[in-house]
């Protein structure tokens, strides 16, 4: 009984693989995973995040490597070190990411800012701790018209120029009060993306933001990217692209390699590179 059992499994066994060696079993799986490759590598938006432990530190012992980078972080000797936020225009978000009516809070040149938008497609962004009692306007903030009403209260603030433009529990011809007003910030939507101008001593912007035609025209369109949060002051990712030296030592093996640089050069990597090379030559105006 036994042995005819064990035949029988066999037998089945051995047509099971059978079947999985006809092409039939197989060519809908390979197909499925061309479908999935050519999807992931020319289709799907590409939109990746290393955080800030993610480069750059190798681990002290028994730490993990978020520790490590906060342990040096509190270690750095804190020196001269220029201001914090230079002046400039700083990407807020994509323009995309705010729909008409919407309003948003958001952390940024060391304030909380409300970001909003108008029914009529018009950005502001204005400081957002409201001067009555201080909530976030851009936490629960609504857009009425060409303000944005303070969730708390009511009150409402004018995104043009960050005044106070009702009070609801004002009397008839009551005085809005001059101190009902928030900072406006200058605002920008250009190349896709909605730009807030900072200037530490207040003063307007001193260039412009240039206009990239093939986003504006729709030639060039978003494919993806990737974001990398590291431990430095803001200026220095600028400064370091002046540093063309470095480039062939950290930046011509591919992503194959990884990210600690200890091991970025790998035979088994190698059979793609990045090739870069860059020259300066002096600006004709400053
Ligand atoms: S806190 Fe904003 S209206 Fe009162
Ligand atoms: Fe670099």
């Amino acid at each position: 009984m036994l042995p005819e059992l064990l035949h029988q499994l066999v037998q089945q066994t051995v047509s099971g693989s059978e079947s999985l060696l006809a092409p039939w079993a197989w060519a809908p799986a390979l197909v499925l995973l061309i479908v999935l490759l050519v999807y992931g590598i020319f289709l799907r938006k590409l939109d990746y995040t290393r955080s800030l432990e993610d480069v750059g530190y190798i681990t002290f012992d028994g730490l993990s490597r978020r520790d490590t980078a906060n342990r040096i972080r509190r270690a750095r000797k804190e020196g001269r070190v220029p201001p914090v936020y230079p002046n400039g225009w700083y990407l807020v978000m994509e323009g995309d990411q705010l729909k008409p009516g919407e309003a948003k809070s958001v952390q940024m040149i060391g304030k909380t800012l409300a970001v909003f938008r108008t029914e009529s497609g018009e950005a502001h962004i204005l400081d957002a701790y409201c001067p009555h009692f201080g909530a976030n306007m851009g936490a629960g903030g609504r857009v009425v018209g060409d303000c944005i009403e303070c969730p708390f209260h009511g009150w409402q603030f004018r995104g043009s120029d960050g005044r106070c433009a009702r009070i609801p529990v004002l009397a008839e011809g009551g005085k809005i009060p001059e101190m009902a007003r928030v900072t406006s910030h200058i605002v920008k939507e250009v190349n896709g993306g909605l730009y807030l101008w900072f200037d530490a001593e207040g003063r307007e912007p001193t260039w412009d933001l240039p206009v990239i035609e093939e986003i504006e025209t729709g030639e060039w369109s978003f494919k993806g990217r990737t974001r990398h949060f590291v431990n430095c002051h803001i200026e220095e990712i600028n400064q370091n692209g002046a540093d063309v030296g470095h480039l062939t030592t950290v930046h011509d093996p591919s992503f194959f390699g990884g990210t600690d640089l200890r091991y970025i050069f790998r035979w088994w990597s190698s059979f793609l590179w990045q090739k870069f090379s860059a020259t300066w030559k002096p600006c004709t105006e400053p």
